[in-house]
């Protein structure tokens, strides 16, 4: 059986060494602290972890995991996961030192064809400078970022959600499958740069979640309303609350609610002295991804910008609050000349009708309100795609403009064959790369 060393005998290593010993595999333990691994020698947790003592025990008699302070047990092993701490420095960022120093550990002791996962939360660009830093091209390299919660952190590892890996190395992409064959279905793989990036975003998410939470109490209690009622009737809304609703990168929100709604959410704060800096950046951060969008098209510098599709989300005609009307409008006021074209807006069934329904619906003389798509594209030099009905989409498609397309939504990537992108270059897909 091939023997496995976990570096680093924390909460995450720890509960990793005890568990992966427990089902079998023959483990290392390797801390620089000897009252940890002479603790866990002893079968004790150096963390009260429901569970563990009980993983320590199974590995004891099973006679699977050893424990050591010395890093050269590296030599017997296939395999290193790297669990070592990675604290937040005074400047903000990850402390990546303790993990370069274990690197370096791998880099003396490992032997010929060793795979090194590094399993400590790490920031972005760590791969390729842990890479280096290895200096070894015969060890492959991998990255497999924790996700289990203190507390519960035998029962995380042993039947989590999703687990993620990424290398460029296959001989590490084979080990990640076999360490995880018992839950493959939860498995995937993703690219270094992604999986760096996904743990901090992972975990900004339940912090916004908590924050959030916290300032719906704050708004709540001064009318006495109680907010575990409000947040419990959230919760239940599975559809669009506790869902992957709304998470998809694209336009900013728009329409007849949203913007609205969170104004008055925001002001409700303000009028009971309720300080909500998240309710009150909501909108901050909507008009920051405008002003992205905006930039992103400039940097093409364009003299003329076609836009399709200016619904405020994929799907709707209406353009209430819409975020393509309100960089139709961003774009006019840079000085560009932006001509829109939408057929469903066209569709209107009460008047204004037809290009009077468009025009009214951008709202500014300045632009240019389109018959169709082949007319709004001719002479651009830059064409917008924001939310556009399958119509629209067939006749981008049809004319294939020889420009830079902007897919600000995602909908050209998401919604249109491999075959008909082809024929559309290039296309700068701004929500996502695949
Ligand atoms: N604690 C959590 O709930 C949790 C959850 C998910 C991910 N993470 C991440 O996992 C990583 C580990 O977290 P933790 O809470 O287990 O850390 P920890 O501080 O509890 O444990 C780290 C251990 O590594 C040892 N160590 C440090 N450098 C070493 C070296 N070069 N060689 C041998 N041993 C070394 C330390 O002595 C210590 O025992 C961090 O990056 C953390 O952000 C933590």
């Amino acid at each position: 059986m091939e023997r496995v060393a976990v570096v680093g005998l924390g909460y995450v290593g720890s509960v990793t060494a005890a568990s992966l010993a427990a089902r079998g595999w023959n483990v290392v333990g390797i801390d620089r602290r000897a009252a940890v691994t002479e603790a866990m020698a002893r079968g004790v947790a150096p963390i009260p972890e429901p569970g563990l003592e009980e993983r320590l025990a199974r590995a004891k008699s099973a006679g699977t995991l050893e424990l050591t302070t010395d890093p050269a047990a590296l030599a017997t092993c296939t395999a290193s996961l790297i669990c070592v701490g990675t604290p937040v420095g005074a400047d903000g960022q990850l402390v990546v030192d303790d993990l370069l120093a274990a690197i370096d550990t791998v880099a003396k002791h490992a032997p010929r064809d060793h795979v090194c996962i590094v399993r400590s939360t790490v920031p972005p660009g760590l791969y390729d400078r842990a890479r280096r830093r290895l200096g070894r091209p015969d060890v492959g390299l991998a990255l497999n970022p924790e996700f289990l919660r203190e507390g519960s952190a035998v029962a995380d590892l042993e039947d989590p959600e999703l687990i993620v890996y990424a290398t460029e190395d296959e001989n590490a992409a084979r080990f990640c499958e076999r360490l995880y064959a018992e839950q493959r279905e939860r498995l995937r793989r993703t690219d270094p740069p992604t999986a760096e990036i996904l743990k901090l975003v992972n975990n900004a998410w339940h912090a916004l979640k908590v924050a959030f939470a916290n300032e719906v109490a704050r708004v709540t209690l001064p009318i006495g309303v109680d907010p575990y009622a409000v947040m419990s009737l959230l919760c239940a809304d599975q559809k669009l609350n506790t869902s992957a609703a709304y998470l998809r990168p694209g336009m900013p929100f728009g329409g007849a609610c949203l913007v609205k709604d969170v104004a008055s959410i925001t002001t409700h704060a303000a009028t009971h002295a309720v300080d909500a800096p998240l309710f009150g950046s909501i909108l901050r951060s909507n008009d920051a991804h405008l002003r992205f969008l905006v930039d992103t098209v400039l940097a093409h510098r364009p003299k003329s910008v076609a836009i399709v599709g200016v619904g405020f989300k994929p799907g709707a005609a209406d353009v209430r609050d819409s975020a393509p009307v309100r960089l139709v409008h961003a774009l006019l006021d840079e000085g560009l000349h932006v001509t829109v074209a939408d057929s469903a807006v066209l569709d209107a069934r009460v008047p204004p009708l037809g290009l009077d329904a468009l025009r009214a619906a951008l709202g500014d003389p300045r632009a240019q309100a389109a018959p169709d798509v082949a007319h709004a594209v001719a002479g651009a030099d830059v064409v917008v795609v924001g939310h556009p009905c399958a119509e629209d989409r067939a006749a981008l498609v049809e004319a294939a403009p020889k420009v830079p397309i902007l897919d600000t939504a995602g909908e050209l990537s998401r919604k249109l064959s491999a075959e008909d992108r082809a024929s559309l270059a290039p296309v700068v897909v701004l929500a996502s790369r695949r």
